[in-house]
Parts: C-alpha cells; structure tokens; sequence
C-alpha cells in the first residue's frame, strides 16, 4: 500500500476536497464495522492525499453516531499516518468569531456513551496513552506555516470542548465552558483526537466557527443556514492552505 501523505477528515459542509485529483472511492470494512463512507484517495500537488467526510457524504450521520474508530482504523489501514480534522464549532471567546478559522492546542471532553477506546476488548490490551498535549504539536507547526504561506488567517490556540450534541448547547452550558476555559464547542473532537493517538496517528484539529455559541451574541437563535453560509464563506481558504501543506 503506497503511503498517504495526509488524510484529511471532512466536517459539517465539507464533503469534498475541492483541490482533490483523480481521485478514487474506496470502500471498507474495519474491526469496528463500516466507515461513514467510501474513503477518496487521490492527488493534491503529486502527493497522496485521502478524503473522508465524517458524517457521510450526505450528511447522514449525527455526531453521537460517527464510528470513530471505523473511519481512523480505515485511514491508518489505507497508509495514513497524519490526519487533519476539519471540525465545524461554534465560538465562544473573543478571538473566535463566525468564519474565524482556527488550530486549537487543547481539548475538552463532555463527550459520554461513546466508544471512545481501540482497545476495550475482552481480554485485549489496556493502554493508557499520554494525552497532555492532545493535538500533534509537529502537524500544528506545519499547518500554522502552511496558512501562513498561503496567506491564511488561522489563530493559532484554543481549548476545544467537545459536547454530546447533537442538540446545540443552553446559554448556561455555553458560560460553564467558557468558565473552564473552552474557547471553541463542537461536537466531533471527540472521541476522534484520542483514538488516533491510540493509533499511533499524528492528529491535529483545523476548526472553522460556523456561529456564535449559545448567548455568545444576544439572544439570537443559532440556524442551520447561518452555520452553513458561515463554514462555506470560511472554507474559501481551504484549497489554498492544502496546496502549501503539500507543496
Ligand atoms: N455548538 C456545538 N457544535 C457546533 C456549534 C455550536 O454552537 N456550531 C457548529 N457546531
């Protein structure tokens, strides 16, 4: 199996790689059952790059049931090695504004009931893997340089809090989060981040705020086109990071 130079997990309205050539569908099965759909490997620049949308191509599946472990298993089976996650959130801090792009350096989880382990197996391994510094520092570096390359503004930090979903938050939660320091809410960072890590996959979180969290900005109510008008407007500068990142 040839290698992949990145794998890259597509979120909420990004179902494509615009920038992706001769790309081709795989389909496959895991220990863990059926990823959210057929893996698209293909070129950006000469280098192999593999494409998954998170949720399925359709936008059939809701957070709380996106087989984590099927999708990553399935990439590190096609050859990846690194991931770069493409998260949808909401903000909640400052700097974190609608179509604000950002690479977080830490996480969250409010995440429950997920299988959120590789090895939970009867009689398998136990591993408790080290997670201080939840992204791949090395991944970040050249992500950050890439965007800057590229002359994409992405904000370098932010705590990632990962809830249940797939309701949006209450204003209360929003303030709880913002009081344990989140910076940025979505509802995919996990268990995705320490399930890689347990794979041995270099992982890092590329987040693009689709709107402002629950009482972030009055009392406005949060729509599903606003979310997507946001991450469309936002994902303008995605090709153009890509082709850096690879180039
Ligand atoms: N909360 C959680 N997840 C999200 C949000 C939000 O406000 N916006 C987009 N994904």
């Amino acid at each position: 199996m040839a290698a992949i130079d990145l794998a890259v997990i597509g979120g909420t309205g990004v179902y494509r790689l615009a920038s992706l050539q001769d790309a081709e569908a795989i389909e496959g099965d895991t220990p863990f059952g059926k990823p959210s759909g057929p893996v698209r490997v293909g070129t950006i620049r000469g280098r192999r790059v593999a494409f998954l949308a998170r949720h399925g191509e359709g936008h059939s599946l809701p957070p709380h049931r996106v087989n984590y472990r099927a999708n990553l298993w399935q990439l590190r089976q096609l050859g990846a090695t690194r991931v770069l996650a493409i998260n949808t959130v909401g903000g909640i801090t400052e700097r974190f504004g609608p179509r604000v792009l950002a690479l977080p350096d830490q996480l969250i989880d409010y995440t429950w009931g997920r299988a959120s382990s590789i090895w939970d197996g009867e009689g398998g391994e136990v591993l408790h893997v080290d997670f201080g510094d939840p992204y791949t520092p090395s991944l970040r570096a050249e992500v950050l340089a890439a965007a800057a390359r590229a002359g994409v503004a992405v904000v370098d930090g932010g705590c990632y809090g990962a809830t249940q979903g797939p309701r949006l938050e209450t204003k209360a939660e929003i303030a709880r989060m913002r009081r344990d320091g989140c910076d940025l809410v979505g509802m995919t960072g996990m268990p995705e981040a320490g399930l890689a890590r347990e794979l041995g996959l270099d992982y890092a979180c590329l987040t693009v705020v689709a709107n402002w969290a629950a009482g972030c900005s009055g009392d406005a109510e949060i729509t599903l086109a606003e979310v997507l008008a946001h991450v469309e407007a936002a994902s303008a500068g995605l090709p153009g990071l890509f082709d850096a990142l690879l180039g």
